[in-house]
């Protein structure tokens, strides 16, 4: 992939991941859970990073901000931090930096103030034995030495008003509030500083859907009003159709197809993104049955010749089975990319992987192929034809959390 975006811009690019290789462990027994990934974050956007289980999410993350603990090793690749500002900010003078060469220092001054890390699991890696509110004025006396005492606990008062949570629980332990509140308190935190970005590694996973949606639509309404970019993790699709600007989608470490999320749900082109597509309800228009993939993702140890999902694709040709494909650019402007050998160009692309994208009056290649979807059988029907109307809201539609309610 070139330097330019792989996807459609909604401001500059923020944070561009070049050649990104992580592996556990050394030598030949090294597992490699990131391979060559190309990534783009635009600033003021929302970036859903989607997989199963297992296919390098968190790693890619915690490369991405060296956050990487050992037997993890980055072993290539390039993350570059732009400042977004001409005259430059704490990234640098220049205005970028490549974040897997900066030194400790730098990454210290960068993290909280430029990017800003909810880890999976941040609900419990809140402190017991201190309060929320001390647990917010320490960031705030770490990184805003010149805030005094006073302004300290404004602001972080005014941090929870923010997330929903009344300043009534500033004195209050984490225990003494529910795993949702918990959550809040840990997206306060990361929104201390103000910073550019906001990596979100399943940050609602271990919640209740009615709880998991408050969270996200008053993320979606903070993300609208004060513009941080997110990268958003999730191995739950459907919910980035509703979040994201744009998704990337991985598989055994690979990222395997990338796009606007209106494009990705209704005219997927890698036969993963599809599969993953039947797992879940369409969100508008008739009920079809839901076809899943067949199979299990492969163990990163022992990964299987050529591309790593044939095992489980219905599409699968002998080609598949020897040379591992390159994400190659869709389009119109290539501003999409897939990792199939099905759209280098070369082939028949099957109907279902050839949905024209909204605004085109027809697919990107000839559609002469009926291959079924993966392990289905099921009919060449597009899996969501349906306009994106977003549950949780984004854009203009978006409101704040109400500060006056305390939520579960
Ligand atoms: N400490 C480790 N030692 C060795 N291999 C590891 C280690 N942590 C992760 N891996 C390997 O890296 C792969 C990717 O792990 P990662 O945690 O990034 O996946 P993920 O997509 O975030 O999964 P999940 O959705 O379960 O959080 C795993 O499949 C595993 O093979
Ligand atoms: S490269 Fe082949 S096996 Fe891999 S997703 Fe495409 S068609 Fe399926
Ligand atoms: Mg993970």
């Amino acid at each position: 992939m070139t330097r330019q975006s792989a996807i459609s811009a909604v401001g500059a690019p923020l944070i561009e991941v070049y050649g990104l290789r992580v592996d556990y462990g050394l030598g030949p027994d090294a597992v490699h859970a990131v391979i060559d990934a190309d990534l783009t974050l635009v600033s003021g956007s929302v970036l859903g990073l989607a997989g199963e289980s297992g296919s390098g999410k968190s790693t890619l993350a915690y490369a991405i901000t060296r956050l990487l603990r050992a037997p993890g090793v980055i072993a290539g690749g390039q993350v570059l931090l732009h400042s977004g500002t001409a005259a430059g900010s704490a990234a640098g003078p220049a205005g970028t930096i490549d974040l897997l060469a900066a030194d400790e220092s730098r990454l210290r001054e960068l993290r909280w103030s430029r990017i800003a890390v909810v880890m999976q699991s941040a609900m419990h890696a809140l402190n017991p034995v201190i309060t929320v509110g001390a647990q917010l004025i320490d960031v705030l006396r770490a990184h805003q030495q010149r805030m005094d005492k006073a302004a300290r606990v404004r602001r972080a008062a005014q941090l929870l008003e923010m997330v929903g949570i009344s300043p009534d629980h500033l004195g209050h332990y984490p225990h003494q509030l529910s795993g949702g509140m918990r959550q809040r308190v840990m997206i306060a935190m990361a929104l201390a500083l103000e910073p550019a970005v906001v990596i979100m590694d399943e940050p609602t996973t271990a919640l209740d859907v009615v709880t998991q949606r408050e969270i996200l639509t008053g993320l979606a309404a903070l993300q609208h009003q004060l513009s941080f970019a997110v990268l958003f993790i999730t191995h739950d699709l459907s919910l980035l159709v509703e979040l994201a600007d744009s998704i990337a989608v991985m598989y055994a470490g690979r990222l395997i197809e990338q796009a606007s999320a209106t494009d990705l749900y209704r005219a997927p082109r890698h036969p993963y993104t599809l599969g993953l597509l039947h797992s879940f309800p369409p969100l508008h228009g008739a009920r079809k049955p839901l076809t899943g993939i067949p199979g299990s993702p492969p163990d990163l140890r022992t990964p299987p010749p050529g591309c790593p999902f044939h095992p489980r694709c219905g599409f699968a040709m002998d080609l598949c089975r020897q040379q591992v494909p390159a994400a190659v650019p869709l389009g119109r402007a290539g501003e999409r990319t897939a990792a199939c050998w099905l759209q280098n160009g070369t082939h028949d692309v099957p109907a279902e992987l050839a949905v024209p994208e909204r605004g085109t009056g027809a697919g990107q290649q000839p559609v002469t192929g009926t291959g079924p979807v993966p392990g289905t059988g099921t009919g060449p029907e597009p899996p969501g034809p349906a306009p994106l109307t977003a549950a949780v809201p984004r854009g203009k539609d978006a409101t704040a959390p109400d500060p006056t309610r305390t939520p579960q």
